[in-house]
């Protein structure tokens, strides 16, 4: 028997993609595991109006980690459509089969890290800046950022209403700030919550300081909103603080969302870990994936306390599906993290040093780097230094 059974999901679009050029990689350096194939996705939803079959909780139990390339969602209404004749007007509900994936498995914490390649010619160049890199030379704004994002409350929770319901906006009236939406009609009012808890919010904290301390990174950064969103912003700003008081000898500050967008921007070289909530964390991933080169860039890890599944940041692209034209190495780097993870660390380091070198060379690069190879030539040219 292999040494690991792997949960396989590419799920939808792209993900089928990337996950060819990752099982390139993980063949040619010879990974010890058995790929135990899990139906997840779009199409399961439409044929079967469950996106994550029971079959496929059943499969991951018995595996070590899982591997999950990207899946489609769509809005309540065009999902409904797009079911066969058959589960129509059965009342079935929509849900995305990853943020179900994230609670059900308790995989609190979503780690994101954004890292500048030399050599990448999407880059942050940071030209604006006061001193900017000589020519603009895009090794010379090194960025090496990680997120940790709750993964499984805040304002991705799932607790939605539409139309509210005249016993929650009872309820909600314990709140005076609530009462003027019942002028509007409650046929008329959505509501979304973002329900967080102490332990989510610790537990997040912990997990970025005790990163940063592990890696000897010297400043984590709390994104926030707590002027505003004073409960729950409240609550995980006290959280951060408490937790801050272990760590005395790292830099421990707070921005609001809003204000670290630009910050990040202007001056992304000043920042190393950061942690937010589900939603927040989400949203300034993109961003950090924008100033490494883009989603292409971007790895991740659903961590549990005993099961984790790993995937890139960006979604199924449906654009592009099939085609093999997308970059595969925020894929890669995600197979790097589930090395990591699972202790494998010559074949991390292996990795990711395969993964710099093409870049650094510039020859063999898909088409958002201005080049022309597929997808599955980038993952050959990786596997090639890889070994
Ligand atoms: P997306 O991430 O799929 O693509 C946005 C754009 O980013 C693409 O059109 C492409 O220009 C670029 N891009 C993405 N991955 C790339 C790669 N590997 N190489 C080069 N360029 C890349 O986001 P979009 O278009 O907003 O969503 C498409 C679908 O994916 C939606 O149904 C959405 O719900 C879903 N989605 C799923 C996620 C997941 O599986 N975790 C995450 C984000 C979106
Ligand atoms: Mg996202």
């Amino acid at each position: 028997m292999a040494k690991y059974q792997i949960a396989w999901m590419p799920g939808d679009g792209i993900g089928n993609d990337v996950m060819e050029a990752a099982k390139i990689v993980l063949d040619s350096m010879k990974f010890d595991a058995t790929y135990v194939p899990c139906d997840i996705g779009w199409d399961l939803w439409c044929k079967e109006g469950n996106a994550l079959p029971e079959r496929t909780i059943k499969a991951l139990e018995g595996t070590t980690c899982g591997l999950f390339g990207a899946i489609t969602s769509k809005p309540q209404d065009e999902a409904r459509e797009e079911l066969i004749p058959e589960l129509r007007g059965k009342g079935l509900v929509y849900f995305s089969p990853i943020v179900k994936l994230r609670q059900m498995f308790n995989l609190h914490t979503n780690m994101r890290p954004c890292k500048s390649y030399p050599g990448n010619p999407l880059s942050y160049r940071g030209t604006h800046l006061a001193n900017p890199p000589v020519g603009g030379k895009v090794s010379d704004v090194a960025i090496d950022q990680v997120i940790f994002r709750e993964n499984t409350e805040g304002m991705y929770g799932g607790v939605e209403f539409f139309p509210l319901p005249e016993a929650v906006y009872t309820a909600l009236c314990a709140n005076p700030k609530m009462k003027p939406w019942k002028d509007k009609g409650l046929e008329n009012v959505a509501l979304s919550t973002r329900i967080m808890s102490k332990q989510g919010c610790v537990s997040i904290c912990r997990n970025a300081f005790a990163f940063a301390a592990k890696t000897g990174r010297e400043r984590v950064t709390l994104i926030e909103k707590p002027n505003v969103l004073r409960e729950t912003g409240g609550l995980m700003t006290r959280c951060f603080r408490e937790v801050a008081k272990s760590y005395p000898a790292i830099r421990a500050d707070e921005a609001n969302i809003d204000a670290i967008c630009m910050w990040m921007f202007k001056n992304p070289q000043d920042y190393s870990v950061l942690v937010a909530e589900n939603m927040f964390g989400d949203i300034v991933s993109d961003l950090c994936a924008g100033l490494v080169g883009g989603l292409g860039f971007a790895p991740s890890a659903n961590l549990g306390d005993n099961y984790a599944v790993f995937e890139p940041t960006h979604g199924s692209a449906p654009k592009y599906a099939g085609q093999y034209k997308v970059n595969p190495h925020a894929m890669l780097l995600t197979v790097k993290m589930m090395f990591d993870w699972l202790g494998e660390t010559d074949k991390a380091t292996r990795l990711e040093a395969a993964v710099a070198r093409v870049i650094r060379e510039g020859t063999v690069k898909t088409y958002d780097m201005g080049g022309k190879a597929s997808t599955l030539d980038v993952a050959k040219e990786v596997a090639r230094y890889a070994g």
